[in-house]
């Protein structure tokens, strides 16, 4: 196990809070669970554990498959939302309070480990697949959905992040692990070569409008970005608008169409 000293401690009391309104938005995070649960490959009896499992709706999924199931995040409130979702679906899992930078579990324990737009965010890749790679079997297999750099969700991260005080010196911006050959990099002699697919995560939203408003009520970063500019009129006219011109290409008819990539890989 790592240290206990995070230099990133400060970042992640930010980020439990800042994601702590993402539920309304796992609507559209449970299509790509299906998708992410059958790339998988997971099969029934297999030991699995969901890194950054928010609402749940991996976790859920592969224990529908006949999976058993662990899911860690670092998010008390949306632990809250996966436990329910846990009771309603009438499947039994493990929920966790943890971090992707340090599980609170022993090595070598799951056959599967999956993150759907996740691990992305903890800030040390090479710490994180370290850990990840320690809870694996030998022979395990991860499975990853991740947001594209070029694509809208990673270029609205790079709009929010001009527009926010900087992360502390050494944070891996999160969609670089929608970049093949970034990933193939981190994983580098841990795992076999990867295998990569990709699919289309839809938003259906009546105008652009009000995309960005839900978008602003419900997830973390832009929330925070609009919440900063509340008292300044002209600033956040200006940040509406740029958002709204970012998503602008990927909005026909009535639905943002956000590629995402899968990466799955063995452990050597
Ligand atoms: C975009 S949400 C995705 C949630 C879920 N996997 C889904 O697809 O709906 C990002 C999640 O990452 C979690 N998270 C961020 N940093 C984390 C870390 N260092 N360790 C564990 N979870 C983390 C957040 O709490 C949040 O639940």
């Amino acid at each position: 196990m790592p240290s206990t000293v995070d230099p990133f401690e400060d970042l992640k009391t930010r980020q439990r809070e800042m994601w702590s309104s993402f539920a309304p938005t796992a609507t559209f995070t449970t299509p790509v669970a299906g998708h992410l649960v059958e790339f998988a490959q997971i099969k029934p009896g297999e030991t699995v554990l969901d890194v950054a499992t928010g609402t749940g709706v991996v976790a859920i999924t592969a224990a529908r498959a006949g999976a058993s199931v662990r899911g860690i995040d670092l998010t008390p409130a949306l632990l809250d939302a996966a436990r329910e979702n846990s009771r309603i679906a009438n499947v039994e899992i493990q929920w966790l309070e943890g971090d992707a930078e340090n599980l609170p579990i022993p090595d070598g324990q799951f056959d599967v480990v999956v993150s759907q737009f996740g691990h992305m965010f903890a800030p040390r890749p090479e710490v994180t697949i370290e850990q990840i790679r320690r809870v694996l079997k030998p022979g395990g297999r991860i499975a990853f959905a991740t947001w594209p750099p070029e694509h809208f969700v990673g270029q609205l991260f790079a709009f929010v992040a001009n527009n926010s005080p900087p992360p502390p010196p050494g944070a891996a911006p999160p969609p670089q692990w929608g970049n093949p050959s970034i990933v193939a990099e981190r994983l580098g002699a841990r795992f076999e070569a990867p295998f990569f697919a990709r699919g289309v995560m839809l938003f259906p939203a009546l105008s652009l409008a009000h995309f960005r408003e839900f978008m602003e009520r419900s997830v973390g970063p832009m929330q925070k970005l609009i919440e900063g500019a509340a008292k300044d009129p002209q600033r956040l006219a200006a940040l509406r608008s740029e958002f709204e011109t970012l998503a602008a290409p990927y909005y026909f008819g009535n639905m943002i169409r956000q590629d995402y990539l899968l990466t799955r890989a063995k452990a050597l």
